[in-house]
């Protein structure tokens, strides 16, 4: 297995064009980043397997898509305005600020380096606030959400209704969240802005933990079956003074990054907290009436996490693979075929024009269904080195002898096998490779 750095993997996403810093002509932004021509692909179809998996292929969730900006009073009843902290000191010497609770040892400042000189913590809350129309006043302010999932509970009774739900059921969302991060870092990891995907899942209080065991061996089997290595996979449980405010039960996902094991996304067992405090808050009455025991009451929750962005950075550094092949390295992003951003590079031999004909006619016809490149630049090697080192799983080579034949050569990234196919019979061959 090839042992991968966090720096060879975001020089990499620069310099293929997945991930930018944001306004990086302007000295970029720490903390915020651009998704390029491939890392726009692989983020959605990352969040496509994930709505397929979670939504399309279940009979019993929904989806939603709710505003970033909500009153003020969600997260008032949430308990973000009161607990959703981090613990933070500053460093007297260089004043640079950190979360205590990362810190390697917590009396030297990893900035300047020297100990002893950090303050007391304080709690620091990390909602973004802002104003909502011309007036920066108390009143107007708001917070941008710090995660999808409140807009599933406010909207909890309009989608049960609407679609008339019955117990279990899930409502699922992906979207931004936003949390002014103390410390963020490791590229892509953890940012102040970020993607999550996020389902409520609620049932009857006494199912709750056996809904909690199905979701977590549900949620760690769609990573390895979008071929993550199982070895690079853990589950880890809580300690009770890890809970958030809301969970009584919480289990990681969690994926050996280069620097250790870290959190891809959590489990959580939310009880009926959200439902009762906005029940309290907001005054309407968010209790499930069973029309089998003729009872109200407020569901249990599941709530299964998951970043986005965070999970595309692991794909990304789980796909990466260096292989000696004629004594020189080849780099691999061996990504799932569903999370290629190209499924197919068309590759003329030559950039003669009679070459260039039938490579544009090939790739239009395989993009009725791909996202497909037609690289014409550089040497042959070269090319196949690059779809390569982008995850492309199949290159498709148009050489003299097609003209003759009127046949192609399909390379294989994995195993760099060739094959020739008839270009008329490509897109069937490609459809069973690619499924
Ligand atoms: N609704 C529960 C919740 O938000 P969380 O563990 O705080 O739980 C869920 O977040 C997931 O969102 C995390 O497992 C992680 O993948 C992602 N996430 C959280 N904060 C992030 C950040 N600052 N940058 C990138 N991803 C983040």
């Amino acid at each position: 297995m090839t042992e991968v750095t966090l720096d060879t993997i975001s020089n990499l996403a620069k310099k293929r064009g997945f991930v930018f810093q944001s306004s990086e002509i302007y000295g970029g932004l720490r903390s915020a980043y651009d998704y390029g021509p491939l890392g726009v692909e692989l983020l959605r179809n990352v969040k496509a397997e994930w709505w397929r998996s979670m939504v399309q292929e279940r009979p019993d969730v929904v989806g939603l898509d709710s505003a970033v900006i909500q009153a003020r009073q969600v997260w008032q009843a949430s308990g973000h305005e009161e607990f959703f902290t981090d613990p933070m000191v500053e460093c007297r010497n260089c004043h640079s600020r950190h979360r205590v609770d990362k810190l390697d040892d917590p009396d030297r400042c990893p900035t300047c380096g020297k100990t002893g000189e950090f303050t007391e913590p304080r709690q620091f809350n990390l909602m973004f606030r802002t104003h909502m129309g011309p007036v920066d006043s108390e009143e107007n302010m708001v917070y941008l959400r710090p995660e999808t999932a409140q807009g599933i509970f406010i909207n909890f009774e309009n989608v049960r209704r609407t679609n008339r739900l019955k117990l279990p059921f899930g409502i699922a969302q992906i979207g931004k969240s936003f949390r002014n991060e103390i410390t963020p870092g490791q590229f892509v990891f953890r940012t102040r802005e970020f993607e999550q995907m996020e389902m409520e899942f609620f049932c009857r209080p006494g199912e709750a933990d056996e809904w909690f065991q199905y979701w977590l061996d549900k949620r760690f089997q769609w990573y390895v079956d979008l071929g993550m290595r199982p070895e690079n996979l853990r589950l880890r449980h809580h300690d009770k003074d890890e809970l958030s405010h809301y969970s009584t039960s919480t289990a990681d996902v969690e994926y050996r990054f280069p620097w250790g094991w870290d959190e891809l996304e959590g489990i959580a067992n939310r009880t009926d907290f959200d439902l009762k405090k906005h029940s309290e808050h907001s005054g309407e009455d968010l209790r499930y009436f069973d029309q089998e025991s003729n009872e109200r009451f407020f569901p249990y929750v599941i709530e299964p996490a998951a970043g986005a962005t965070r999970t595309t950075f692991a794909f990304l550094i789980d796909g990466y693979t260096e292989e000696t092949v004629n004594d020189e390295t080849r780099v691999v992003m061996k990504l799932h075929h569903r999370l290629a951003p190209y499924k197919i590079a068309v590759l003329p031999l030559s950039k003669k024009p009679e070459l260039i004909e039938p490579a544009e006619r090939v790739a239009a016809e395989l993009r009725k269904r791909w996202i497909v490149e037609l690289d014409v630049t550089q040497s042959i090697g070269r090319r196949y080195r690059r779809q390569d080192e982008i995850g492309t799983p199949f290159c498709v080579t148009i050489d003299f002898d097609s003209l003759e034949d009127q046949a192609a050569t399909v390379r294989d990234r994995d195993t760099m096998d060739q094959e020739r196919v008839s270009m008329d019979g490509l897109t069937t061959y490609l459809a069973g490779k690619l499924v």
